[in-house]
């Protein structure tokens, strides 16, 4: 392919032959113009898109960066984005950002994830035990990827999972590219009002869970009543979604490459480094991270201007071959795996990463030495992946064992 002159087209389809990499003319970019302008559509501003390893690492650590979507050149995944409240605090800068993270930190120590273990492979049995009660073949996602992370955040929150379609249906409204930045400016709204009812009786009756001690933080005067609700709606939001899809992905991924499902059933150590493997192949916030320049700053021999756009491209970033070996095979036993970037980098770096990796360390394994016969039950052709949302995923997933 020749050089792009035109600025490209943000974000692409990916390839129907290849869904589960990112699309070609991306990796085609990293090689020979790894900053350039990406157009995100008519009248929309043009921002620059990063796609190497080291400068996607760059602009995530930099304090020159703001998350904040409302600078007037902030390369919103919709038009119209609001920041939403403070309780999202991925999309406020520092101090408002160490603010609200550090009332949460506590909860995601990895000391704190390991006790949660024991729920997590006791929910993982109950699932699996239930799902291979039913007849036929059965939606994975209904019966397993989405339930698990949702039961566990539910648990670690204190919120009732049996209202878990009204959360569900907020949560997919919020990562839809197709949903007007009014209806996620609702669901935003919807999820913070239903928590703060929550807030609320949680202060009438304590649980030992993460809302109750919101609560408490609020009774303090650390936050306010609205701060705890968002802050539980946030993690509600960004707690099952994200998992769901990595369990869901994996499994594909790992069917179409048998050859590595050993390693994947072998002990601690060795799961944790199949586990970023995954995280690393799959890359799932496939819309990129969004940041806008504060000031002038070089990246890649380019230089950016303080109010312009960038959009970095981890899924892309965590394929680059000047610092993977062969980045576009899989490798379960890849020493570097656990470099990756797909929980970002730098100060917003995921706060829920350990609840993930125990998550995943947890159900992958576990699916595959109880299911052992495991199989997708359509053409791989008509496996209905998330080409919409900015986590990429699968909407259903037929299977039999
Ligand atoms: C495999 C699953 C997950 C992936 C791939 C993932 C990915 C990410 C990424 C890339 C970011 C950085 C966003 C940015 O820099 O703009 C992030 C931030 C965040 N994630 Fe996750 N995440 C996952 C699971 C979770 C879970 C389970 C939780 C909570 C229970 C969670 C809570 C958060 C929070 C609160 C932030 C904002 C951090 C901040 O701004 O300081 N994530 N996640």
């Amino acid at each position: 392919m020749p050089p792009t002159s035109s600025a490209p087209e943000f974000v692409l389809a990916r390839s129907e032959d290849a869904p589960l990499d990112p699309p070609a003319l991306y990796a085609q970019l990293r090689e020979e113009q790894p900053v350039i302008r990406v157009s995100l559509g008519e009248g929309r501003v043009s921002p620059w898109l990063v796609t190497r390893w080291e400068d996607a690492r760059t602009v995530l650590g930099s304090p020159a960066f703001s998350t904040d979507p409302t600078h007037p050149g902030a390369p919103n995944f919709k038009e119209g984005q609001l920041p939403g409240p403070r309780g999202f605090f991925q999309s406020y800068d520092d101090p408002i950002h160490a603010t609200m993270r550090r009332t949460l930190t506590r909860e995601f120590m990895v000391k704190r994830v390991d006790a949660l273990r024991p729920g997590i492979a006791r929910l993982t049995d109950e699932l699996l035990s239930d799902l291979t009660k039913l007849p036929g073949s059965v939606d994975l996602v209904e019966h397993f990827s989405l339930p698990l992370p949702s039961l566990v955040i539910c648990e670690l929150l204190g919120v009732p999972y049996a209202d878990h379609t009204f959360f569900q249906e907020q949560s997919k409204i919020l990562v839809d590219g197709k949903a007007t930045a009014q209806e996620s400016n609702r669901a935003f709204a919807s999820l913070g009002e239903y928590l703060l009812g929550l807030v609320r009786t949680k202060r009438a009756t304590p649980g030992d869970d993460v809302i109750t001690r919101l609560a408490a933080q609020a009774d303090e005067g650390i936050i306010t009543d609205q701060d705890a609700a968002d802050l539980g709606a946030f993690l509600l939001f960004a707690g099952h979604e994200t998992t769901a899809n990595m369990i869901a992905l994996s499994t594909v991924t790992l069917l179409q490459n048998p050859d590595q499902i050993p390693y994947l059933l072998g002990g601690p150590d060795q799961v944790a480094v199949a586990v970023e493997e995954l995280l690393r192949y799959l890359s799932i916030v496939h819309f990129g991270l969004r940041r806008t320049a504060l000031e002038e700053v070089t990246v890649g021999g380019v230089t950016i201007r303080a109010g312009e756009g960038v959009i970095i491209s981890i899924n892309v970033a965590n394929r680059d071959p000047e610092f993977f070996t062969a980045p576009d095979g899989l490798d379960l036993t890849r020493t570097n795996a656990r470099q990756h970037l797909a929980f970002g980098y730098g100060i917003h770096q995921c706060l829920g990463q350990p609840l993930a990796r125990a998550e995943l360390q947890i159900a992958l394994p576990e699916l595959f030495r109880r299911l052992s016969e495991l199989k997708i039950a359509v053409p791989a052709e008509e496996i209905a992946f998330k080409q919409d949302t900015a986590v990429y995923g699968i909407h259903e997933l037929p299977v039999t064992w």
